[in-house]
């Protein structure tokens, strides 16, 4: 039994068809209750059920729901994100907060209300969806200052919550083609290799979840600017700055 968040595209979708291609019962979670209601009929094992993760009585009730017709937990994907803009001052404050809002406090709300459940679901996982940007401080702000946070999180909750039986697993994805990040400055350099698909990240989820890793960036090669970033800052400083920007728009 599987939740997944942000199931009504991109990574969240690819992830909610390989778990339910697993024989796994998924509840997709989102706001756009078209997609979901169709990835549902599609897919018999896929429940639909629509909440957004910045309201706390959405996150509750959908755990609530979970509990009262499934009566377990074994793995919550907080996978609902966005990518924000860029940070220049005043007129940016809300869209970095709002950032924050979404791809931290979200993934806190869900495992609030998830908790209990999953602690009596033992063995379960928790995958927090994190990103590349959330070890490297590039990209927007707002977005990688959200990522860090949700890392920072992950390590700390994961390891008071291993003794209850629950494994926090971080994914951090690079640059993957999907409709929030659509990667159009990136696809349009020497660098555009370097993009991946859902269906790479989708396959990570249910590695880790399989081996209980605590931690996999994806793909596996960002490992090593994270290194760098840490024992050689002013090199790593030099290379950043010559990254193409995820914009994070939706154009
Ligand atoms: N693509 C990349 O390059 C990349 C790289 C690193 C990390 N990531 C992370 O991967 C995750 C998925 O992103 P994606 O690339 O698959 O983008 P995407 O296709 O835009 O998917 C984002 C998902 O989040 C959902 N969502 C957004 N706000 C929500 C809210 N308030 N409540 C509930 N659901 C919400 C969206 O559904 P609704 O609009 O229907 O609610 C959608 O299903 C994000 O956390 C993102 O930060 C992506």
């Amino acid at each position: 039994m599987a939740v997944v968040t942000g199931a009504s595209s991109g990574i969240g979708e690819a992830t909610t068809r390989r778990l339910a291609a697993l024989g796994m019962t998924v509840v997709a979670v989102a706001r756009r209750e078209q997609r979901l209601t169709a990835l549902a009929t599609e897919l018999p094992n896929v429940v639909a059920h629509v909440a957004d993760v910045t309201d706390t009585d959405q996150v509750d009730a959908l755990a609530d729901r979970v509990r009262r017709e499934f009566g377990a937990c074994h793995v919550l994907v907080n996978n609902a994100g966005v990518g924000g803009g860029p940070f220049r001052g005043r007129d940016d404050l809300d869209d970095a907060l709002r950032t924050l809002d979404v791809n931290t406090a979200g993934p806190i709300r869900c495992m609030a209300a998830f908790a209990s459940l999953l602690e009596e679901s033992a063995p379960s996982r928790v995958v927090n969806i994190g990103s590349v940007a959330g070890k490297l401080g590039i990209g927007p702000a707002g977005y990688a200052a959200s990522k860090f946070a949700l890392v920072g999180f992950s390590e700390a909750v994961g390891l008071s919550w291993a003794s209850r039986g629950v494994t926090v697993c971080q994914l951090n994805p690079g640059f993957i083609d999907t409709e929030g990040f659509p990667q159009s400055q990136v696809k349009r350099t020497p660098a555009r290799r370097i993009v991946g698909r859902p269906e790479d990240v989708a396959r990570a989820v249910h590695e880790v979840i399989r081996s209980g890793r605590t931690e996999r960036t994806v793909p596996s090669f960002y490992r090593a600017l994270v290194v760098l970033r840490h024992v050689a800052t002013p090199v790593y400083r030099a290379i950043a700055s010559r990254i193409p920007r995820a914009s994070g728009s939706r154009d």
